[in-house]
């Protein structure tokens, strides 16, 4: 069997009990090459002041060889928090309206990709395979390449792709399309996605799509698929089980004294629809007298990239939400809202799924949403939970036995969360047994087997 190669912007290492990874993409990953093993190059997350940053820092856990490089601050600041972020991220996720151009940003975006290119191309052998992932590293192949590289290339994108007026308004649109072309294997987390996808190359004249998911554009022929992530489903199920004896947990069941519980978890993104959640909380409550002072809602948010000015901005905005609501309908004896700012290992994260009588998880626009899925699979099968899921999630195409929303629709979702409250045993088992059944054939392992396999083939 080839080697495997992945090759990522954000690589999290073995954690210390209580550390939680930063994200859905550095725990699907982490996943994936536990079982399969390989090396794991990406960013240390350091900055040096210095012109080069030292060499790569090579450390091995287990069967996975992590190859961290440092970069300049001036890399950071215009590949990671400026064009990465301030540009691709939204863009992506339909915000014409967040994204700040500059040419700096776009310069610094290109340059660090093939000091990336340089960096791991040393490590290669002839027939490893090498998986790049995620939006940060789009024009790694096309670098790699140029550095004569003969190798098996497979990208997948974490997060949407747009359709193409909106990604038509990013002055590099073309550089970025023509960066996918040089990989062997394009994936995606939606069907929804892949169309886009194509749909964009079509609309610019500039590519088609063939039979058997071929994809033609800039003379190069490759592959185009829908790969939706998973998670590690039983082990998962199985930590939420255990978790019932956790201090953390077991003080949390008896804080909420009865209450149904209703659990938000995401990282501070206004892509993920927190306010737009505390709104319809709010509106439950509002509108539904019976539940006053029954119900309390936690919403666990670790900072995000808070250098980034629209992040940064967020911040202060959803804690003073937080406490205004709090403010209007919380009692002398009831918090309605419980705004926590730290991040949460999965271990208790799980238990605390388990204990939730309601998932809410609304996010505006999401590639997958790795939170849906481990709220259903840490639900008790004697007592399951609702899932209340934004339709706009990649996890909406396979979850349908969650109650969807539109969460611009702030009505809807607090009818929604009401639905889910009263929802008989009967109905929520039989929701639950249904998202279960899908999430344990489609785990992580299998992700990860459908897209090398493909690749492998490509
Ligand atoms: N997560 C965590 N602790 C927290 C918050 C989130 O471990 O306090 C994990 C969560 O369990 C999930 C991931 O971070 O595995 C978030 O992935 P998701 O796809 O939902 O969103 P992303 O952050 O990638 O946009
Ligand atoms: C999303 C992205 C990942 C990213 C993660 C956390 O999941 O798809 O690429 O790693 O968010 O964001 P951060 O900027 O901290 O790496």
């Amino acid at each position: 069997m080839s080697r495997l190669v992945v090759v990522s912007n954000r690589v999290t290492l073995p954690q210390k009990s209580g550390d939680a990874p930063a994200g859905g993409l550095a725990v699907a990953l982490q996943a994936a090459l536990e079982e399969r093993g390989g090396i794991w190059m990406g960013w240390s997350g350091k900055s040096s002041g210095a012109k080069e940053p030292a060499p790569l820092a090579m450390q091995t856990h287990g069967n996975i060889t992590y190859a961290l490089t440092d970069l300049t601050k001036t890399d950071v600041e215009e590949y990671y928090h400026g064009f990465a972020n301030r540009v691709l991220w939204p863009i992506c996720h339909y915000r014409l309206d967040l994204a700040e151009y500059g040419r700096k940003e776009m310069a610094g975006y290109f340059r660090v990709n093939r000091f990336f290119a340089h960096r791991l191309a040393p490590l290669l052998r002839e027939d490893d395979i090498i998986w790049v992932h995620d939006y940060h590293l789009i024009p790694l192949a096309a670098e790699l390449r140029q550095m004569g590289l003969k190798n098996r290339i497979g990208f997948f994108l974490h997060i949407p792709w747009p359709p193409a007026d909106v990604l038509f308004t990013m002055p590099v649109h073309e550089e970025i399309m023509k960066g996918l072309s040089h990989y062997d294997l394009v994936g995606f987390q939606t069907d929804h996605d892949l169309a886009n996808f194509a749909g964009g190359l079509v609309r610019e004249g500039i590519g088609e799509a063939l039979e058997g998911g071929k994809l033609t554009s800039y003379g190069r022929t490759f592959k185009g698929g829908f790969y939706p992530i998973g998670i590690e489903t039983a082990a998962f199920a199985d930590y939420a089980k255990k978790a019932a004896t956790n201090l953390i947990v077991r003080k949390a069941k008896q804080s909420v004294e009865g209450r149904d519980l209703i659990i938000g978890v995401d990282r501070l993104d206004y892509s993920k629809g927190i306010t737009q959640r505390l709104d319809a909380f709010e509106h439950f409550v509002k509108s539904n007298p019976g539940h006053h002072n029954r119900v309390t809602y936690l919403q666990i948010t670790p900072k995000s990239r808070s250098e980034v000015p629209e992040y940064e901005q967020m911040q202060r905005t959803v804690a003073e939400q937080a406490g205004r609501v709090n403010g209007a309908i919380g009692t002398v004896d009831w918090v309605p809202i419980r705004y926590i700012n730290r991040s949460i290992g999965r271990p208790v994260l799980a238990g605390l799924y388990r204990l939730a009588r309601i998932g809410l998880v609304t996010p505006l626009r999401d590639g997958m949403n790795l939170v849906a899925k481990e709220y259903v699979a840490a639900q008790d099968p004697e007592n399951p939970g609702v899932l209340v899921l934004s339709r706009f999630a990649g996890a909406a195409r396979e979850l349908r036995g969650a109650l969807l929303v539109n969460p611009y629709d702030i009505e809807g979702t607090a009818n929604a969360i009401a639905r889910g409250i009263n929802m008989p045993l009967e109905e929520r088992q039989e929701r639950w047994g249904r998202m279960m059944e899908h999430l344990l054939e489609h785990d992580v392992t299998r992700w990860c087997n459908d897209f090398l396999r493909d690749l492998t083939a490509a």
